[in-house]
């Protein structure tokens, strides 16, 4: 089994992660026999699975701070590399190939890791690989249905494959979106955000509410105790005459900061004096009535996409239909969403496995599997150069 960049066999990779605010290292070994219709290993194993959280220094801030973020990877990481090593029984150069991420992220901190990786592959000859985070977060739902990053350390798993025709969403505290891919890598966006990511609002929410950060599980945990129709935030892009424009310009659009500015409006209300805190129970009512708006917002555009694909798929005669339609970012680990996606969309559906929906560099390293090199270039980069593309 070769890979593009002619190493043969594609055995460990290393994946290196520091986009944001998890410092990661990992290990995946690969099995020397290939699927029958693929390049793909037919099984492959996670050796090292490392990712250290830095919320605890970014809590006082409310949010994610770039330059602690950056120097505390450089704290890390090294430490991280060689403790990862040392627990596969590998060094540097029995590596196939070293993956990393070089963008979209706090630059900073995508430095620490791309130079870390860059100085790694200069000093042992291995291959250095720059992946792109947002895609990289379709990969273990892509190759693996499930994953526990404590009882599957070493244990090798069958490679699932996606098949294709299929969409996917990538709904994280950076990024929202949805893609339309006809075969591995040849993929169109069909729709991002017009505004804030779908996290990113989570957070916003959260952090108005007096809830801390990072804001998507505490307010899945309020939402859960609340009730979601005491107050209506309504549908994003559903209604108003800019929103009409827009959704004429693109239906897969996504726009979360309306839906922010409700919220923080409501909470305004409710609150006798502007320091006053609100009650728990309307805490709890604002976020179930926050993530079911937020949460439609994204299964109505999934279930959008999956009718308009499914029927251009029908008109154009294609050999198959719609095959599945995968879902992974951090907001991918809220069960809410789960839960409503597999009630909106007909379609097989495939969710990263939940304890590799945030920032990790197992994700990394099965993204290098996936595709050998994204973009062929180590330069770090802020932003995905999306061409958002009429598709029908
Ligand atoms: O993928 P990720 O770790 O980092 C980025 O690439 O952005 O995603 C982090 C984002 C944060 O905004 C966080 O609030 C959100 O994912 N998140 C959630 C949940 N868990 C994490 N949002 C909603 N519900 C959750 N359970
Ligand atoms: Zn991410």
């Amino acid at each position: 089994m070769t890979n593009r960049l002619g190493v043969n066999p594609m055995r460990y990779i290393a994946g290196i992660e520091t986009s944001c605010d998890e410092t990661s290292f990992a290990i995946l070994e690969c099995s020397e026999s290939s699927l029958a219709d693929s390049n793909l290993p037919a099984e492959f194993r996670v050796l090292t699975h490392a990712v250290h959280s830095q919320t605890d220094l970014h809590v006082p801030f409310g949010g994610v701070v770039p330059e602690i973020a950056a120097r505390d990877h450089l704290a890390k990481l090294p430490g991280m590399v060689q403790d990862g090593f040392r627990a596969a029984s590998l060094r540097a150069n029995d590596l196939s190939a070293i993956a990393v991420t070089t963008g979209p992220g706090l630059i900073g901190a995508v430095m620490v890791g791309s130079l870390f990786a860059q100085g790694m592959s200069e000093s042992s000859g291995v291959p250095l690989l720059a992946i792109n985070h947002v895609d990289a977060h379709l990969a273990p739902a892509t190759l693996c249905e499930t994953f526990h990053p404590v009882r599957d350390i070493g244990v090798w798993k069958s490679t699932r494959m996606s098949r294709f025709p299929r969409l996917t969403l990538t709904v994280s505290g950076g990024h929202c979106l949805l893609g339309y891919e006809s075969s591995l890598g040849a993929r169109r966006i069909l729709g991002t955000t017009l505004d804030d990511a779908c996290g990113e609002a989570f957070d916003k929410v959260a952090k108005l509410l007096g809830l801390g950060y990072p804001g998507g599980p505490a307010v899945e945990r309020c939402a859960a105790a609340g009730d979601p129709n005491r107050f209506d935030f309504g549908l994003p892009l559903k209604q108003g005459n800019s929103a009409v424009r827009l959704r004429a310009t693109n239906p897969f659009a996504f726009s979360f900061s309306g839906l922010k500015t409700a919220v923080l409006r409501t909470a305004e209300e409710l609150r006798p004096s502007p320091e006053a805190p609100l009650p728990q129970q309307d805490i709890n009512d604002i976020c179930a009535a926050f993530q079911q708006s937020a949460l439609a917002h994204l299964c109505d555009r999934l279930a959008a996409a999956e009718k308009q694909v499914s029927d251009h798929l029908k008109a154009i005669a294609a050999p198959c239909g719609l095959q599945e339609i995968v879902i992974a970012g951090g907001v991918a680990a809220n069960r809410a969403f789960r839960a409503k996606a597999a009630a909106a969309l007909r379609t097989t559906l495939f969710f990263a496995p939940q304890s590799l929906c945030n920032d990790n560099a197992t994700m990394i390293a099965m993204q290098a599997l996936i595709r050998s090199s994204d973009g062929l270039t180590t330069k770090p980069f802020s932003r995905y150069p999306f061409q958002l593309e009429p598709f029908f």
